[in-house]
């Protein structure tokens, strides 16, 4: 109990580290093409909760890496979420107008700065890992195929193109959860995967915490997709109702055996998160509080 109560303090100096070091690794806004630069960290530095790059500093930390050897790395991993997110919420996909508690990027500057912006990001997730000089260029490059591979074909870009298009052919939990698995899941997956690889962890210790992300990104989905349906109680950070007219496991199932759903991931992944870290088990109790906290409305 003890190191769920002391683990707020690790995490927020961590999110704080994340949020400072996102700061640096983009240009200042009077560098490059000012608009772009401009969009690109009004969307980066935003109040995001740092979910991926926690993991992999977590999970860093957890076999025995020291922070600084992650910390770049990790915030690849937010640039790449965040390039996501402002994709996703252009007017072509999910025509959102809120994010992070802010109008989205494309509100604030236009749709083609918004792609520009995205692209410029993912870009930059890239450059960070092969400039993350504390690394050995063999580790580099191991880290920079994992982060194409959670963006490419086997991960977001096919995850969101089913989301946009293919749902009407897609509605089983098993199908829905596929892609669930790769919009969602994949960057999680790969931002376990990333903070292991730095601390040297062995290939089976990496496939354990796959799998312990994939049901972690189920669950938040579901999560995410029960928040999306529900009557806001309060000022919301993002747009809701923007799934309403699509299948999803919450609309297939109901909200009740949605709920079910998301506890059954949450069980698998805790059960299969191995029992490691000197006591304080950070990791585990990073994602117990943060997915307990996850809004279930
Ligand atoms: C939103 O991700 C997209 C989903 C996978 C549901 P987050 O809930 O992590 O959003 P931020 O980064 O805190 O804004
Ligand atoms: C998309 O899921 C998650 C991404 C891969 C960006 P949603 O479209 O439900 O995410 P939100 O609700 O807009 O954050
Ligand atoms: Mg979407
Ligand atoms: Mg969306
Ligand atoms: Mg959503």
């Amino acid at each position: 109990m003890q190191a769920i109560y002391a683990q707020p303090t690790l995490v927020e100096d961590l999110r704080s580290a994340v949020n400072e070091r996102l700061d640096s690794l983009v240009p200042a806004a009077q560098r490059g093409p000012q608009r772009v630069t401009e969009a690109v960290r009004y969307a980066l530095l935003a109040p995001g909760k740092r979910i991926r790059p926690l993991l992999t500093l977590l999970a860093a930390v957890d076999f025995g890496a020291a922070v600084a050897d992650a910390l770049d790395v990790a915030c690849a991993t937010e640039m790449v979420h965040t390039a996501s997110l402002v994709l996703d919420d252009l007017p072509s996909m999910d025509d959102a107008r809120l994010r992070r508690g802010q109008p989205t990027v494309h509100v604030a500057y236009g749709e083609s700065t918004a792609i520009l912006a995205a692209v410029a990001l993912l870009n930059q997730a890239f450059a960070t890992v092969t400039r993350a000089t504390r690394l050995p260029c063999e580790t580099r490059l191991a880290l920079v195929e994992r982060l194409s591979a959670a963006v490419g074909f086997d991960g977001l870009v096919t995850g969101q193109e089913h989301d946009l298009h293919d749902r009407g052919n897609t509605a089983t939990v098993a199908r829905l959860e596929a892609l669930n698995h790769q919009k969602t899941s994949v960057l999680f997956e790969a931002a376990l995967e990333i903070g292991a690889r730095v601390a040297g962890a062995a290939d089976r210790s990496i496939d354990e915490l796959r799998q312990v992300a994939a049901h972690l990104g189920l669950a938040y989905q579901i999560a995410d997709d029960l928040f999306d349906v529900s009557v806001p109680l309060g000022p919301q950070s993002k747009d809701l109702h923007k799934d309403a007219d699509k299948p999803t496991v919450v609309s297939i199932l109901g909200a009740e055996r949605a709920r079910e759903r998301f506890g059954h991931h949450m069980a698998e992944a805790l059960k299969l998160l191995p029992a490691r870290g000197a006591g304080g088990q950070p990791l585990r109790d990073y994602i117990v509080v943060t997915f307990a906290q996850t809004r279930l409305c």
